[in-house]
């Protein structure tokens, strides 16, 4: 990725300045004009030698803005910039923001005194991306920025044709460029991205010394995903920690995929407290005198989860548990099968949560002792050997918010019955929340949903929440259309959502597999997918996960197998039910099966079924006899777009199993084979054109000192920096 990150970025920012097309609509004639003459100027130095039309076209454009007195300082906008995030993670690019309904304001502090340049994105890359290159010229320290764009198969800076970028303030110190500028969310312009809810891929590249207004190659360039619009919740009480982490574990080195549980005991209250967020604790150090690769020194820390317990006459037992080490995964004991409800999920490239200010979620409200299953994920591709002391700071406080909150676990059960086939570039899989489930366990007046956080792996590129009520959707509780799995945070329902009894939960996900050639299957590890959501609510109530999966019999035909030899479908079928998430099952479901496969699972880590689509081999149809499922599946030609659009309609539209767990580890509604329900979508209505009128360079100031007007570019010298560009070139 790192690789294929510095090929593409490493065309960024030339600024190849094609030269613009004219928008005489757009303009006033006066300025299509000189637009004009530009133009013709510089087609005519085109033909010219390099260099000298470089020094000649640049310095005219120095000396027409030179000044002779400038305080850039008296520029600087003195606002209160919402949000903060080191883009390289160092901090020698730090991108300061703050939006309103309809625009957005940046600070850029680079350590560059060339240009610093800044991108958006949905992909990782800068194809179709929108581009801002900004500079402060050393000669006369005016700041400049400038509004380019990515061409869809080109990776190569194009100025835009209209300019949308208003700068505000810029200068430069010994080390530093610092700009200031400003943009609509939606400019209207196709060369620009819409900034919205959805997660972007922030782009960013420094040029060398003394690059201003000439846009060689960067020195340094990289990418951070982010929610620009993300409100922010930080809570103003002080408030308490408390540390739930695990205690120098092993990790060796011959497990890509791990997972250790742990139960804690809850810090003795004597009255109710809310916990209103956590962080992650992040400690995993690699162990001495073991070769590690030096390349990947992240931690192979992956996801975790806190769970509640319920309540446990024997607390002994508990209290030790609570003391020791924690168990692997598969080999916990039975009776922590009752730690269901989540209180925190954190997952890579999250930096933990606040929770909105009007809910908390109760810690010692029993008054006395309660336990709590850290649930840490591994995926330790690297191999290395390291000791491990990960885990959640909880943070709590005795004032008490308004509500009662809980996480509600819901989607796609993890298991390896959740397939996506390779080579597909938009696949959906979709987990069910039951009516019946939530008939039985939502309160009479519903409940509120206050936030979701959205959960898959590393092919996912789309995850949205539906909700269902009777035969109508109701619009989506949150939706995410350029999924990150490097950038984990939850998203705040805006306004809330009332989540009545006997609705239904969609959460559905969209795959991108092109770049895979064998199937994918569903599990914990990072090269395994899931499809998750967790929703924060209130009131809490007794349901604590809702699930489905494809049932057995129904998954295998569609991959046209009939039969396998030594196991029926129903045998087959409960292998999967006891194994996962989803291991909790009714006594009736047990059998002997279960606990050889168990072992087998803890030899090779958790692998929700993996191991045994190995190891089921057909019988019927004959045609496919005496392979394995797995190898069957491997062969399958994928490339058949009847074939996928086949099995993905049959899976997404057909039946689902359905599980409803409540928070005591009991059933909120039996295990149901059910139908995918039958509803009237919602028209999505389309944003009229008519909305998008913004086409100018200007917005109105917000500049603090009264020079801003004489900083703002206009169109005609930007056409004359651009082609000091493409000369330089
Ligand atoms: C230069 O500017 C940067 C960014 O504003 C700041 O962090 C740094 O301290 C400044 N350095 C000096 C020497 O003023
Ligand atoms: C883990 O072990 C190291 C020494 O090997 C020690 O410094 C550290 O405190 C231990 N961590 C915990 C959480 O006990
Ligand atoms: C499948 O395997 C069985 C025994 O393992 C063998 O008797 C049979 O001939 C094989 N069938 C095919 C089609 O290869
Ligand atoms: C979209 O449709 C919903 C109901 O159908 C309506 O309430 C809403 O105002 C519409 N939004 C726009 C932007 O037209
Ligand atoms: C800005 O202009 C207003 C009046 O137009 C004046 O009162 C104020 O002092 C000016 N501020 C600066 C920083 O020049």
């Amino acid at each position: 990725m790192y690789l294929n990150l510095f090929l593409t970025l490493s065309a960024i920012f030339v600024c190849d300045a094609k030269l613009p097309r004219l928008r005489q609509h757009t303009e006033p004639n006066e300025v299509a004009d000189t637009l004009k003459q530009n133009l013709q100027v510089a087609q005519r130095l085109q033909i010219e030698v390099k260099s000298e039309k470089t020094s000649r076209i640049v310095n005219q454009y120095r000396a027409r803005h030179r000044r002779d007195v400038f305080d850039s300082k008296s520029y600087e906008s003195g606002l209160t910039w919402a949000h903060s995030e080191r883009l390289d993670g160092i901090g020698d690019v730090v991108l300061r923001w703050v939006n309103s309904e309809s625009s957005i304001t940046f600070r850029l502090e680079a350590k560059t005194r060339g240009y610093v340049g800044l991108g958006f994105n949905s992909a990782r890359n800068m194809r179709g991306a929108d581009l801002v290159v900004a500079w402060v010229d050393d000669r006369n320290g005016n700041a400049q920025v400038l509004d380019c764009h990515g061409p869809e198969y080109d990776d190569l800076a194009v100025a835009d044709e209209v300019q949308n970028y208003e700068l505000i303030s810029g200068y430069q110190n010994e080390t530093h460029t610092t700009v200031e500028f400003r943009r609509q969310l939606d400019t209207c312009d196709k060369q620009d991205f819409v900034i919205g809810e959805d997660t972007v891929q922030l782009l960013w590249a420094l040029g060398p010394e003394g690059s201003d207004g000439e846009l060689p190659k960067h020195v340094k360039s990289g990418s951070k995903a982010l929610r620009l619009l993300q409100p922010v919740a930080k809570p103003q009480v002080p408030l308490k920690s408390w540390d739930v982490r695990l205690n120098n574990l092993t990790i060796p080195n011959n497990m890509a995929t791990l997972f250790w549980c742990k139960i804690f005991r809850a810090p003795e209250l004597s009255k109710k407290h809310h916990i209103v967020g956590y962080q992650p604790i992040i400690d995993s150090r690699p162990i001495k005198n073991k070769r590690v690769l030096e390349k990947d020194s992240s931690s192979p820390v992956h996801h975790m989860v806190l769970y509640e317990c319920a309540e446990d006459p024997d607390k002994q037992l508990w209290n030790e548990w609570s003391e020791g080490d924690g168990f692997f995964g598969p080999n916990r004991p039975s009776q922590w099968a009752t730690c269901v409800t989540p209180i925190a999920a954190w997952a890579i490239g999250s930096k933990g949560e606040y929770l909105p200010e009007n809910v908390g979620i109760p810690l010692g409200e029993k008054g006395g002792v309660s336990y709590y299953m850290l649930e840490v994920h591994y995926d330790n591709k690297a191999l290395h050997e390291v000791l491990d002391s990960s885990g959640i700071r909880v943070h709590y406080t005795p004032v008490l918010r308004a509500h009662d909150a809980a996480l509600l676990g819901a989607g796609v059960g993890v298991s390896a019955l959740h397939v996506i086939p390779p080579k597909q570039r938009e696949y959906r899989t979709v987990g069910i929340c039951s009516p019946e489930c939530t008939e039985n366990t939502l309160p009479d007046h519903g409940i509120n949903i206050v936030s979701v956080l959205l959960h898959a792996h590393g092919i996912a590129r789309k995850i949205s929440l539906k909700h269902i009520r009777g035969t109508q959707e109701l619009p989506k509780i949150s939706e995410e259309n350029s999924y990150d799995v490097h950038y984990q945070q939850s998203r705040i329902v805006p306004g809330g959502r009332r989540f009545m009894k006997g609705d239904t939960l969609i959460t559905e996900c969209t795959y991108d597999s092109t770049s895979r050639d064998k199937p994918i299957l569903g599990g914990y590890s990072a090269s395994q997918e899931m499809c998750l959501s967790f929703v924060l609510y209130y009131p809490r109530t007794q349901l604590a996960g809702c699930y489905s999966m494809t049932p057995v019999k129904e998954f295998f035909e569609t991959f046209g197998v009939k039969e396998f030899y030594g196991l029926s479908m129903m045998q087959v079928e409960n292998i999967f039910l006891s194994s996962g998430n989803l291991e909790n099952l009714p006594p009736q479901l047990e059998f002997d099966m279960q606990k050889k496969y168990s072992e087998e699972t803890a030899v090779q880590g958790d692998d929700q079924g993996v191991g045994l689509m190995k190891e089921l081999v057909i019988r019927e149809p004959s045609e496919f006899r005496n392979k394995t499922f797995m190898a069957h599946l491997n062969e399958m030609p994928w490339s058949e777009p009847l074939l996928t659009e086949q099995i993905e309609k049959t899976l997404y539209k057909g039946m689902h199993m359905t599980f409803c767990k409540k928070r005591d580890d009991t059933w909120g509604a039996p295990i149901q084979i059910q139908s995918y329900p039958t509803y009237k979508e919602l028209e999505s209505n389309v944003t009229t054109d008519n909305s998008c009128h913004y086409k100018s360079v200007r917005l109105p100031s917000v500049t603090k000192g009264n020079g801003s007007s004489t900083i703002t570019l206009n169109v005609a010298t930007i056409l004359a920096v651009c082609a000091a560009i493409l000369i330089s070139r």
